[in-house]
């Protein structure tokens, strides 16, 4: 299967993440990528607390020290790496992780299913 385009990697300053929408209506998917050198991590942008994005303001998803994805509701941190909820309403819960794959080209691509 052949994920879908989101970005090119360089689109993702280091340390940083940025949020995306694939497709529309009800087959709508929020999308996290935070990338980490040459490495990016996707997830879905849903809170495992109460579901919210993540992201109150559009693509601030760090933590102010930068070393977490942080959830603006509540405050909850996530590790980059691998989604695990290490504070907060929801600790020990995790993102649900995204297939990604960094062509070539350096495109950044989303495997979801269906
Ligand atoms: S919704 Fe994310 S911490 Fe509550």
């Amino acid at each position: 299967m052949t994920g879908r385009p989101l970005c090119r990697i360089g689109d993702i300053p280091d340390g940083e993440a940025r949020g995306f929408s694939l497709g529309e209506g009800r087959s709508r998917v929020d999308i996290l990528a935070a990338r980490r050198g040459g490495a990016v991590f996707l997830y879905r942008n849903a809170c495992p607390h109460a579901g919210t994005p993540l992201d109150w303001v559009p693509d601030r998803f760090m933590s102010p020290d930068g070393i977490h994805l942080q959830c603006a509701t509540h405050g909850a941190l996530f590790r980059v790496e691998d989604g695990y909820c290490v504070a907060g309403p929801c600790a020990g819960r995790s993102l649900t992780p995204v297939p990604a794959e960094i062509g070539s080209d350096g495109t950044v691509r989303a495997t979801l299913p269906g």
